[in-house]
């Protein structure tokens, strides 16, 4: 079956979209705990395939998630749906962001697509690893992303006018982070440390009185490009750079000539405002519930986020009948 939907502005196109997270988080949910990391993220791979396969747009998957043989999402996957003058789109998909949260049946794991016009978005190559700096709408274009962190807090504390002492910086919990916290420490912020997940932490900061100023270090190139559609769409800033921290990513993004020094904006990153972004909950975390069974139904919690539509901003809850799975 196709979903006969397609045009940007429709918010039928936007719930369409969710169904494609929502069926990579049921599938994830199976899962949850039960520590086998390939069985979890091939099943959600497969379910996120076949429903992006029922959406009538046509584009690609410019960064994927290679799954079984025959139901992967690889990076260059195409959709064919679409009729003649449609916009194209060019997706990045995670089944599962937190992979290892949901393996141990922590909290916070959640699957996430990104869709943007074809030739939006920045093209990261082999990257695997990006320094972030993502805040909320008034600190865009007002952050020097080169200056040291003590700086940075300084003049995300005027934007936001909130002393540094209030403010709260999400960082992923890493050995290579140790440093960064220190300073934003003895800068006088606070910082929330978390084991993984930086797209909740990105969004968070994009979003004001999330209780998160700020997300700062260095995560996955995926994560960052799924956030940098989010932040675009919410207004809000995300400052980036390649950052490669293993041995053959650093040898594999110089011999694509890809520059690790040049920070790139919002609007570098993100070239256009036609975009969208969806995310279910699998485990409950800081943004919403994970998949619950409610008697005869699965509910699942999804943000949706347009930026060509009205709402920028939509939480989603909806009931599966598990009838219907069989
Ligand atoms: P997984 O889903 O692959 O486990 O990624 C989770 C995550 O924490 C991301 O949110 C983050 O960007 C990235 O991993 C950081 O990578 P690493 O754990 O290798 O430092």
């Amino acid at each position: 079956m196709t979903l006969a939907v397609s045009g940007c502005d429709d918010q039928m196109f936007v719930y369409a979209l969710c169904r494609v997270t929502e069926a990579a988080a049921r599938a994830g949910a199976a899962q949850v705990g039960r520590g086998t990391r390939s069985n979890t993220t091939s099943t959600a791979i497969a379910a996120m395939r076949a429903e992006l396969d029922k959406l009538a747009i046509s584009g690609q998957v410019i960064i994927g998630e290679e799954g079984g043989e025959a139901d992967g999402l690889p990076t260059g996957y195409k959709l064919n749906r679409g009729n003649d003058g449609d916009t194209k789109f060019d997706i990045v998909v995670d089944p599962i962001e937190g992979t290892s949260y949901l393996a141990r049946g922590m909290t916070n794991a959640m699957a996430v697509m990104a869709l943007a016009p074809e030739g939006a978005l920045f093209n990261p190559g082999p990257s695997f690893y990006m320094e972030k700096f993502a805040a909320p709408a008034a600190a865009r274009g007002k952050i020097d992303p080169t200056a040291p962190t003590q700086v940075k807090l300084g003049q995300l504390s005027s934007v936001l006018n909130k002393p540094v002492s209030e403010l709260t910086v999400f960082v992923l919990e890493k050995p290579r982070h140790r440093e960064l916290v220190h300073q934003i420490h003895n800068a006088g912020a606070r910082v929330a440390l978390y084991p993984a997940g930086d797209v909740a932490g990105g969004l968070m900061a994009a979003m004001p009185d999330s209780g998160i100023d700020a997300l700062m270090g260095t995560g996955g190139t995926r994560e960052g490009m799924l956030s940098a559609v989010a932040v675009r769409a919410l207004g809000g800033e995300l400052l980036m750079r390649i950052d490669p921290q293993l041995t053959t990513e650093k040898a594999a993004v110089a011999k694509a000539g890809l520059d690790t020094t040049k920070w790139m904006g919002i609007n570098d990153l993100v070239k256009s405002d036609n975009v969208h972004f969806t995310a279910t909950g699998i485990t409950t975390g800081l943004l919403f519930e994970g998949v619950e069974r409610e008697g005869a139904s699965e509910r699942t919690q999804s943000l949706l986020i347009s930026g060509s539509n009205k709402t920028t901003r939509q939480l989603l809850t909806s009931w599966h009948d598990l009838d219907q799975d069989t």
